[in-house]
């Protein structure tokens, strides 16, 4: 990650210098003014030359204009007045492609409250990950060499400060994205459990779970779409319990547990779908482009960056994440399309397509999380199905809810982050084309509306009573582009849109 500090706006006597800009031309004006004269005027002629009016989203580099700058670079954010948290991040992600060629960098953020200038320094260090673990080959002079930003603000203690949760958000988030980039040769089920593993380090407690202690929880859903590969499944149950205290380590102080008044506080749960490899099993898929189904874990990998995230920041809330883990293959050993499983929940399901395969293993990991940690709430995420992508492409996740609250609250902060939701209904019509001639269900219904009838499946393993979301992050997990704050490739999808739900909703103070 990024080494970001933050300093007195000062202008720097050498190096490269970002201006945040903004349309009236206020913000940093002195700053702006001082690097102004110290170049003969030489930045003012550019950004006229340039038109530059510092516009949202536009940005104009001006080469060694002169006293030691090696670069000064306007970035336009709009008017001041309508400066979110969101648009202070983007404005922060927005430098660091133009700065690859520098080491470190100042960057103005000039009068910004001390929460958006932690903001500008959030959007940058986002922006500046990159999963470079097999490039063996790559010149250096290739490479970006950024590696420390110092963002000169009006309260620098403050702004450091603000900076300090955050941070450990951009781990969290970054924790994902090497999960979700890694190949599936390396990482595999039990693989990914061991990464989780080694999160005790941060205070979690992590339990990992066999096909043995599985198979003796009745886990026949999850454990089919396991029994094609050669590579065992998991299920990874990660706890943090910030609000009651327990198994949180005391700064400092190896061992010793920190003692909080317990609370009776319910959990709140979240649930991914690791299916580390998809090759869809039996009913296999087509050969172009299977090698996407590399992040059909990406939901296990949010809930596990998500966790490491709550960890990080010392959140007050008691959290539970679930992760099931398995890679869908075919096989002599496969399940067939006309199986009939029994899930944990002891309902039974006809497989008549083994690649709806996520449905399955998320079925018995709720059925799990209820009987376990009867939780206050619980949301799941799932790369679960293409037609989410035909409705809503890669802009906005789908979002499925039985609690128009719960919903509430994860459309506005998916607002906030800009990890996007798009409510989708569930009905009973839906739900109804799940009957089957010979089990409880099937695994899929008619040929429209896919992603609906997924969430249908879902919720049949949910107690009534029970607030409950489904997110289809199939098309939002991984980006084929960069935006402002998310390089190309795996997007985190999740994780800081549920670090913002918890920290704005429930956490205690
Ligand atoms: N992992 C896929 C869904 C998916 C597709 C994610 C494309 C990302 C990109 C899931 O397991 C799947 O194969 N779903 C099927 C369900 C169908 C068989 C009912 C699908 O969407 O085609
Ligand atoms: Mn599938
Ligand atoms: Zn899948």
């Amino acid at each position: 990650m990024l080494d970001i500090g933050f300093a007195k706006s000062v202008l720097p006597k050498s190096g490269a210098l970002v201006l945040l800009v903004e349309e009236a031309e206020t913000l940093n004006a002195d700053l702006l003014a001082q690097a102004d004269e110290a170049t003969g005027l030489a930045i003012s002629r550019a950004l006229v030359a340039a038109e530059f009016k510092g516009k949202a989203g536009s940005n104009c580099t001006i080469l060694a204009p002169g006293a030691n700058l090696s670069r000064v670079i306007a970035i336009g954010i709009g008017k001041l007045s309508e400066l979110t948290q969101r648009l202070a991040e983007e404005a922060g992600g927005a430098c660091v492609p133009l700065l690859t060629k520098e080491e470190s960098a100042h960057i103005a953020a000039g009068a910004l409250s001390a929460e958006l200038a932690a903001a500008v320094a959030t959007g940058a260090a986002l922006r500046s990950y990159r999963f470079d673990r097999y490039r063996t080959k790559e010149k250096a002079e290739d490479k970006p060499r950024l590696s420390k930003l110092v963002v000169l603000a009006g309260h620098p203690v403050k702004a450091r400060e603000a900076w300090v949760p955050l941070k450990a958000t951009v781990t969290g988030v970054f924790v994902t994205r090497d999960l979700v980039s890694e190949p599936p040769n390396v990482l595999y089920p039990a693989e990914m459990a061991d990464r989780c593993k080694a999160l005790e380090s941060l205070g979690l407690k992590v339990e990992v779970l066999g096909p043995k202690e599985m198979s003796k929880l009745g886990f026949g859903a999850l454990l089919a779409v396991a029994q094609g590969s050669e590579r065992e499944a998991r299920m990874v149950v990660l706890q943090w319990n910030g609000a009651s205290g327990e198994a949180v380590p005391t700064k400092g102080k190896k061992g010793k547990v920190a003692k909080i008044e317990k609370t009776d506080n319910a959990p709140l749960a979240f649930i991914g779908k690791g299916v580390t490899f998809d090759t869809g099993g039996i009913s296999i898929k087509p050969g172009p482009g299977m090698e996407d189904m590399k992040w059909d874990m990406a939901g296990a990998g949010a809930v596990i960056g998500l966790m490491a995230t709550l960890a990080g920041r010392k959140a007050k809330v008691d959290a539970v994440g679930l992760v099931g883990l398995v890679e869908n293959m075919p096989s002599g050993t496969a399940m067939r399309p006309g199986d009939v499983v029994t899930s944990a929940s002891g309902q039974t399901i006809e497989v008549l397509n083994t690649d709806a395969e996520g449905r399955l293993v998320l079925a018995d990991v709720i059925h799990y999380c209820q009987e376990n940690f009867k939780p206050r709430l619980m949301v799941d995420l799932a790369t679960l199905t293409g037609a989410i992508i035909v409705a809503l492409g890669h802009e906005y996740a789908g979002m499925f809810a039985n609690d128009d609250g719960l919903a509430a609250q994860l459309s506005a902060v998916a607002e906030e982050t800009g990890e996007k939701l798009w409510r989708m209904p569930l009905a009973e019509a839906y739900n109804k084309q799940l009957k089957s001639d010979i089990a409880d269900m099937k695994n899929i219904g008619g040929r429209w509306g896919g992603a609906v009838i997924a969430a249908e499946f879902i919720q049949r393993f949910v107690a009534t009573g029970t607030p409950w979301a489904h997110l289809d992050i199939a098309g939002t997990a991984w980006s084929s582009k960069d935006t402002a704050t998310v390089p190309k490739g795996a997007t985190a999808f999740g994780v800081r849109l549920l670090d913002r739900l918890v920290a704005a909703h429930y956490e205690t103070k």
